[in-house]
């Protein structure tokens, strides 16, 4: 919020806040600071819907209360995590439940040839998301989709389809949605809460994903803390854990052949 109300350019300062540190605020950063420091207080909004914007793997996404601040665990997996699972870069890359776009986005950053399709079931939402295509100019690239999970996405001829399919899907069961702290109920409820077990939304997806997957394709899920739950869903599906810094089992990932065995 300080570097924010200082108009300083975020990234670079996070780099150099030590040396920076020292420099008097002049009194209007000062007011603005202390503007958001109360708001911040006041209203128990994230900060990242009080700033406009939110910073994922250290890139720049606008936000507002459309669409929940950008968070997910799978930005971290893209950047090398995935490449063991990957027959080849991948062509045809899809973010299930995109929100603000960050997946798909970070997904296309990540792999300048592919083209990505970001699907949701909030317009409101989509609207978000096309805002961030346009900031990192990606509308020629990435496709937005207003979709009930896969339900709009053609079935492709066989032999094609997605090579990677990443979905961070509303997971939060009924009884943790009732805890939640203030500060996320400022964001979309459809977004976080995924039914008694949080389970809901991974059923269908995971029970649909085949028919648009290509052959040796893949899908990536987050789904918090939610694994005891989704053991139970699921219990032989052949599903590998990933690490991240949530810890070792918030997102696994399954390929088209164990999807396609388990069905
Ligand atoms: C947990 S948020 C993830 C947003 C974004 N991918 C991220 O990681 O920040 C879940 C998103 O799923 C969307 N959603 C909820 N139900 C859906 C459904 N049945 N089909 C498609 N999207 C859905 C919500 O609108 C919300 O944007």
């Amino acid at each position: 919020m300080l570097i924010h109300a200082l108009g300083w350019p975020v990234m670079e300062s996070f780099a150099t806040f030590g040396s920076l540190a020292h420099r008097p605020v002049p009194p209007d950063a000062m007011r603005r600071f202390n503007d958001l420091v109360g708001q911040r207080i006041a209203t128990r909004k994230p900060v990242a819907y009080l700033l406009g914007e939110a910073w994922l793997q250290g890139v720049r996404f606008v936000v507002d209360e459309r669409v929940i601040v950008p968070r997910s665990f799978i930005a971290e997996l893209l950047p090398q995590a995935l490449e063991p699972w990957l027959e080849a870069e991948p062509r045809r890359v899809a973010d299930i439940c995109t929100g603000s776009g960050c997946l798909g986005i970070l997904a296309a950053l990540r792999w300048p040839q592919a083209r990505v399709l970001c699907t949701d079931i909030s317009a409101d939402a989509l609207k978000v998301a096309e805002a961030n295509l346009r900031l990192h100019r990606l509308s020629d690239r990435v496709e937005l989709l207003h979709s009930d999970l896969l339900d709009a996405i053609p079935t492709p001829p066989a032999g094609q389809g997605i090579d990677l399919l990443l979905c961070n899907p509303p997971y939060v069961n009924a009884a943790a949605m009732r805890t939640l702290p203030q500060e996320y109920q400022h964001e979309p409820a459809l977004a976080l809460a995924g039914g008694i077990d949080g389970m809901d939304l991974v059923r269908r997806l995971l029970v649909d994903a085949p028919r648009v997957l290509a052959p040796l394709g893949i899908v990536v899920v987050e789904i918090g803390h939610e694994r005891a739950h989704f053991e139970a869903a699921f219990p032989r599906l052949p599903v590998i854990w990933l690490p991240t810094s949530a810890g070792h089992d918030s997102v696994f990932l399954v390929q088209a052949a164990g999807l396609r065995e388990a069905a």
